[in-house]
């Protein structure tokens, strides 16, 4: 039986990891800091090793941040992205990842559009080969949720009783569930907030605490309450061909402006995984507030976050 999920060598998602789980990685992210932004010089836990980056969707933030994070650990990576591969030519992902195998890779980040496609490339490589889940569908992306709840701790100490507010196309992210899971499993209270198209009652029941999640449609009443609020993106791209899921007023009910920003805390974060549609589920001038945002500090955190992820499941178990 593994100890902790970092023994099951692969990450795939935030539901089932302890508190002991994230708290480690994120402690060791924290040692990471300096060599993670380029201030300290590059690590050798991963020398010798090449990590395989296979972008099906793309990405700007999870995929370079995974591509500094090896380097800084003193591996190779090869980055592949759908465009560029035979992918393109009907190749599938586990074909992929065999073939990627045969060449001597030591590990691989997926991102893919299908939920579940890190599972089966995990279920499908040798054993000893770490799978790391860099986004899949609207299932999870567990290192963005590592990396939010490192910028929390950082600015909010304990998140056990803290309240944290999701935003906006909660049923389409991947973000949202890979957050609910783990602030739930530190003891945060969690409301996530949007139109009942984008955020069903359902995600009441999402995880088994000990922290709670509530459901509700109104932003404005909520505000005065939060000590964090991350506001996600309206994923046009995920919603199919029936009826529109926002309505036009959209902006007016559930963006992030400088009027609600003043009703909350003094003390409390504005956060955004990226990339932003500005203008729409957050203006400019929030999400630039030198204060309050931290929507950059959680991409450098993303590097660190990163390498202490591949130093748990890769260098500890040479
Ligand atoms: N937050 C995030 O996943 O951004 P990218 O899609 O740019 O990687």
């Amino acid at each position: 039986m593994p100890r902790s999920a970092w023994d099951r060598r692969h990450l795939l998602g935030l539901e089932g990891l302890s508190a002991d789980d994230i708290l480690e990685v994120i402690e060791l992210a924290e040692s990471y800091q300096e060599v993670a932004a380029g201030l300290a010089p590059r690590l050798t836990e991963l020398g010798q090793r090449t990590i395989a980056n296979v972008f099906l969707e793309d990405s700007t933030r999870t995929r370079c941040s995974f591509s500094l994070a090896a380097r800084r650990l003193g591996a190779d990576t090869i980055d592949l992205t759908g465009a560029g591969s035979s992918v393109s030519k009907g190749e599938t992902i586990i074909d992929t990842a065999l073939n990627l195998q045969a060449m001597g890779v030591s590990a691989f980040v997926i991102r893919c559009a299908a939920s579940g496609g890190p599972h089966m490339v995990a279920d499908s490589v040798r054993d000893g080969i770490p799978v790391i889940n860099a986004g899949d569908g609207k299932h999870e992306h567990p290192t963005q949720g590592l990396l939010d709840i490192m910028t929390m701790r950082q600015r909010l100490g304990d998140l056990k009783g803290r309240t944290v507010a999701i935003v906006g196309d909660v049923v389409s992210s991947r973000v949202a569930r890979s957050n609910l899971h783990g602030l739930t499993t530190l003891g945060a209270k969690v409301i996530v907030i949007g139109p009942r198209t984008l955020v069903p009652k359902s995600f009441e029941k999402i995880t088994s605490g000990p922290g709670t999640v509530e459901v509700v449609h109104e932003l404005d009443d909520v505000l005065p309450r939060l000590d964090a609020i991350m506001m996600l993106r309206v994923q046009f791209e995920r919603q199919g061909d029936g009826p529109p899921v926002i309505s036009g007023d959209y902006r007016q009910l559930y963006g992030l402006n400088a009027a609600r920003a003043a009703r909350l805390p003094k003390h409390a974060i504005i956060m955004h995984p990226g990339p932003m549609n500005r203008g729409l589920e957050i203006d400019s001038d929030v999400a630039d507030d030198p204060k309050r945002s931290v929507i950059l500090q959680q991409v450098t955190n993303g590097v660190a976050v990163r390498m202490a992820v591949m130093t748990m499941l890769m260098a500890r178990h040479q």
